[in-house]
């Protein structure tokens, strides 16, 4: 733990907006200042800091906290190599105590470990050990160029080639099973290769550094499985990378092609298409859907068509759209992937690929497509099975012109009149509002949790801010600590978060330690610190008065009284009517 004087005096040296400074265009606006966030992508500004608490908050993405959270997020260092970093910046010696960089050394080590198996994998297609690669990654169509450019390497099917290789440089077997490129035998003591006879594609991240390795098997008599991946590492993280980002980014294409596999990346870069990606599998996450959006606006699927790869894309049409991408859906004849496309295409891979990108549908279009599903289309029944489907996807359509679009191609295609799917689309929409209405009186008075820091903000919003007003007044004034907690135990508050948070500042008050919204620290989110800036900084209107404390404590508990939010849920909707009237003669 460092030294509550050190990271004070580290906190005086470094002001948030020179901090930030450095790697945001600033400008003021009253008391605050404010720019463009640097964690998300945005066209205005809600990335603010607070120089009076030397904090920062993003009202866009909700990131928030101190000038060390910033480094660390900014620069993606451990919280010790923030420190460190922000300490020389400002001339300001580390304490030699307590301060353990271990880890820093094994990521470094890591680091360099990756870079020198990648070159070793690499090295080996020029040499005899290496035919076995070249071989096969010949007979994928790949050429030597292709091979540069992503170095591509080969891992040799002894038992430790690499892992003698790396322990001949001085790099300790520890190092190794850290950076995940040896396995420890039954044994426990000898390590060996975790990747043996396969193809291998390196995954380089946005920064140039070698961070993970995907290998495929050229044996089929291989019995693990098709890929090997570097499991998740102290420089990798599978959720947050994609593969090939680092040279897709610089591709200078307004969109991104992303696919399923590297094989397919490899194949659409060398026919032509340098803004091919992959996220190595099916599932996407949200991540890695928020780390393209940084370089792109729009994203073309082009998933596999198996079941897996298609209920993958209907998974990532919705991560994707709801990340705020313009997502096209790339359908691919015969249930090809994007590599057998485009070599089943000979010389004109390359144009017929384009045709299929340029005429790859919007998300609706996809839709519709996949309404077909199972359906004989040249049976009456089966049109009419169709035609219903259909409405069903336009009923979903908020904007009627958008409905009247797809109706009139739906119509010229299966020659029905237009009015005829307008109508039951219209239905579907209908019945769609009449749910929604229903759902909003629900939500008046249980509304639903889109709040990811503090869920029951929302169901709770009078105890919420009740709640977090005392917090505010709490963090300007510790001393009210010593008593508050006896007067209102944690257990009265209404939101989970907020009650972590007070009996955070309780339990650090007892134990004689800061409770100043930097050293909260650890244990806690970006998002959850962002958050308690904010309330810190919506709340700075309150009193530094013990009768304020008091105040917020009375709404707590009267709060806390009243009967859950979640049991209106269960009311019929005449009781809830009932419920709703009574509420609002309360107010008046
Ligand atoms: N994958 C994986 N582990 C497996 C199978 C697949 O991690 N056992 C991931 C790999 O990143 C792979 C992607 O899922 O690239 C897609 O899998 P698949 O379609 O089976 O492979 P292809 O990319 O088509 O590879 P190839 O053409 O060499 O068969
Ligand atoms: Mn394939």
């Amino acid at each position: 733990m460092l030294d509550e004087y050190f990271l004070s005096e580290l906190k005086n040296r470094n002001p948030i907006e020179e901090v930030v400074g450095r790697y945001v265009a600033l400008r003021r606006r009253g008391r605050n200042i404010i720019g463009l966030c640097p964690f998300h992508t945005e066209k205005t500004p809600s990335f603010t800091l607070y120089p009076e608490n030397g904090s920062f908050y993003c009202f866009g993405c909700g990131v928030g906290g101190d000038a060390i959270r910033f480094v660390m997020k900014a620069e993606n260092l451990e919280y010790m190599e923030a420190v460190r970093l922000l300490a020389e910046r400002s001339g300001l010696e580390m304490p030699d105590n307590g301060y353990d960089d271990t880890q820093r050394r094994t990521r470094l080590k890591i680091l360099e470990i990756n870079r020198e198996s990648a070159r070793f994998f690499n090295r080996l297609l020029s040499m005899p050990e290496g035919k076995t690669g070249l071989d096969y990654i010949h007979s994928r169509q790949i050429n030597d160029n292709t091979v540069r450019r992503f170095g591509l390497g080969y891992a040799p099917a002894g038992w430790d080639t690499l892992t003698k290789h790396l322990l001949a440089k001085g790099f300790t077997p520890s190092e190794l099973t850290a950076a995940g490129v040896s396995i420890t035998g039954k044994d426990g003591k000898r390590v060996y290769d975790r990747f043996r006879n396969r193809m291998v594609f390196p995954l380089i991240d946005l920064r140039g550094n070698v961070i993970a390795f995907s290998c495929r098997k050229i044996d089929p008599e291989d019995k693990m499985g098709k890929y090997i991946n570097t499991n998740d590492t102290l420089v990798y993280k599978k959720s947050r990378n994609v593969f090939a980002l680092n040279l897709a980014k610089n591709s200078g294409a307004d969109s991104l092609i992303l696919c399923e596999g590297s094989m397919d990346v490899v194949m659409l870069h060398q026919a032509g298409f340098p803004n091919a990606v992959a996220a190595w599998g099916t599932a996407l996450t949200s991540d890695q859907a928020r780390l393209m959006h940084a370089y792109t606006e729009k994203i073309v699927l082009t998933l596999d068509a198996d079941e897996a790869g298609q209920k993958a894309t209907e998974r990532a049409i919705k991560l994707l759209s709801d990340e705020g991408l313009d997502v096209r859906v790339v359908q691919i004849p015969n249930g090809k992937d994007p590599d057998e496309f485009i070599k089943s295409c000979g010389k004109d891979g390359r144009d017929r690929f384009r045709a299929l990108i340029e005429g790859a549908g919007s998300d609706t279009e996809y839709r519709l497509f996949k309404a077909m599903d199972g359906i004989n289309i040249n049976t009456d029944e089966g049109r009419t099975a169709f035609l219903r489907n259909a409405a069903a996807v336009l009923g979903s359509l908020q904007s009627p012109i958008e409905r009247d679009v797809y109706a009139g191609k739906l119509a010229s295609k299966f020659s029905v009149s237009k009015d005829a799917i307008l109508n039951e689309a219209k239905r579907v929409y209908d019945s769609k509002q009449a749910e929604r209405r229903k759902k909003e009186m629900r939500e008046a008075v249980a509304p639903p949790s889109t709040d990811r820091v503090n869920s029951q903000r929302r169901a709770n919003e009078r105890a919420a801010n009740a709640e977090e007003g005392l917090i505010a007044v709490l963090l300007r004034n510790p001393d009210f600590l010593r008593w508050i907690g006896d007067e209102l135990p944690p257990e009265q508050f209404s939101t989970d978060f907020n009650r972590k948070i007070y009996t955070l500042l309780l339990n650090r008050y007892a134990e004689g330690l800061s409770t100043d919204i930097s050293l909260l620290g650890d244990g806690l989110t970006p998002e959850e610190i962002g958050r308690i800036v904010q309330i810190q900084v919506r709340e700075s209107g309150r009193a530094n008065t013990p009768e304020e404390c008091r105040g917020c404590a009375r709404v707590i508990k009267e709060e806390k009284q009243k009967i859950p939010a979640s049991k209106a849920e269960e009311m019929s909707d005449e009781e809830l009517r009932d419920y709703m009237q009574r509420l609002r003669e309360q107010k008046k």
